[in-house]
């Protein structure tokens, strides 16, 4: 079983849109300094009754109907979040309560590129022979950690979910390359103080502490360019393939000018890139499934297509690799699996 493909594809975003001139009302800002630094208009946020669980369910149940399965078929559910529901429960053991059934489930913490890690974790379980069917999941509701009165973060994040399924093929399709990498030393340059087990000191000085997002924009910004083009060029050559080939980038969507960067790096036209910021703005783990889906939807993504996805994030960290769309080898497959030989 070689190789994972994607058969079905989910999103799901918020109800509220927060638009710049919203936010001009809020704070010391502008339309014009939002949409010329970042490329962004306006983002989903979440009300009181829309959760992490939610949207991550919403998702999956269209990706699940998209590729025609039931929750019993999935055979393990893997969820890149950096704001699961719960710390002790994990994300996916909440979803697969929603959902039902046994898979196995567990999370991926890579925060904005974690749902490329994950989709490159579960592809592992697939390709491997483990497991014939996973469920794959990107969310984020990053907004409940977002400081509403600084004007550095709060402009940029949005909230959404967005999920795979993935299938035991033996035709080239799914993930052909990994590319991951991290840089650890620069973790304080996109953190959120006093938000883990790791007790601050302001605890204690202040009772009433909120964790909020803290960011050093400039350095997060000359890291994303540094790698989000290398990693692309990395994934697109472990695949075996060259510029040419690329028929579509799906970038992390954080900021136009990172996005355009990437794509000069591998040689891209805008039309092969896919664009989403400007609705959503950064949706973290949620931002590559969701373009994922659009793309598809659009009908811009066919059987054989060369797909790069890359992404970078907190961490810091980074997850690229090349999608080969389709779903050829699909059922065969399915006809001819052994459930004996790895359960
Ligand atoms: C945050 C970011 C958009 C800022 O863009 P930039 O080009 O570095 O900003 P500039 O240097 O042009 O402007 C900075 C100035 O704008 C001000 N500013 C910051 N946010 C502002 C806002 N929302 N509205 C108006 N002014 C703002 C700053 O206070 C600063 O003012 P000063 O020069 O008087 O101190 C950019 O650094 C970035 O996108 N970084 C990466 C962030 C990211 O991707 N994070 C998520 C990773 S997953």
């Amino acid at each position: 079983m070689p190789y994972a493909a994607i058969t079905g594809w989910g999103q799901a975003l918020p109800e509220r849109v927060l638009t710049n001139v919203d936010l001009e009302k809020m704070i010391d800002t502008s339309d014009e300094w939002i949409f010329s630094r970042t490329g962004i208009r306006e983002r989903r946020v979440v009300g009181r009754d829309e959760t992490t669980t939610s949207l991550a369910t919403a998702a999956a149940r269209q990706a699940l109907a998209r590729a025609g399965r039931t929750p019993d078929e999935i055979d393990l559910i893997v969820v890149g979040t950096a704001t699961p529901d719960d710390f002790l429960v994990s994300q996916s053991c909440l979803v697969q309560g929603e959902l039902g059934g046994n898979a196995g489930a567990f999370d991926v913490g890579a925060a904005c590129a974690g749902f490329v890690t994950a989709l490159s974790a579960g592809t592992q379980f697939v390709t491997s022979g483990v497991y014939r069917r996973a469920l794959v999941i990107g969310v984020d509701t990053l907004t409940r950690y977002v400081d509403y009165t600084d004007r550095s973060t709060c402009v940029l994040f949005g909230d959404g979910a967005g999920a795979v399924v993935i299938e035991a093929t033996e035709e080239p399709r799914g993930l052909l390359s990994t590319v991951l990498g991290a840089d650890g030393a620069g973790h304080k340059h996109l953190f959120v103080p006093g938000w883990g087990a790791l007790v601050p000191e302001s605890a204690e000085l202040f009772p009433e502490y909120r964790p909020y997002l803290q960011m050093n924009g400039k350095e997060v910004f000359r890291f994303a360019v540094g790698v989000m083009g290398d990693a692309a060029v990395d994934a697109v050559k472990r695949a075996g393939l060259c510029f040419d080939d690329v028929d579509m980038l799906i970038p992390h969507q954080a900021n136009l000018r990172i996005i355009d960067a990437a794509a000069r790096q591998l040689e891209l036209p805008r039309e092969k890139v896919w664009v989403n910021i400007d609705r959503y703005g950064n949706t973290s783990a949620a931002s590559v499934p969701i373009a994922i889906c659009e793309a598809a939807e659009a009908g811009r993504l066919k059987e054989g297509d060369n797909v790069v996805l890359v992404a970078f994030g907190a961490g810091l960290a980074w997850a690229a690799g090349v999608v080969r769309w389709g779903t050829a080898g699909v059922a065969e497959r399915a006809d001819q699996y052994d459930e004996t030989a790895t359960r």
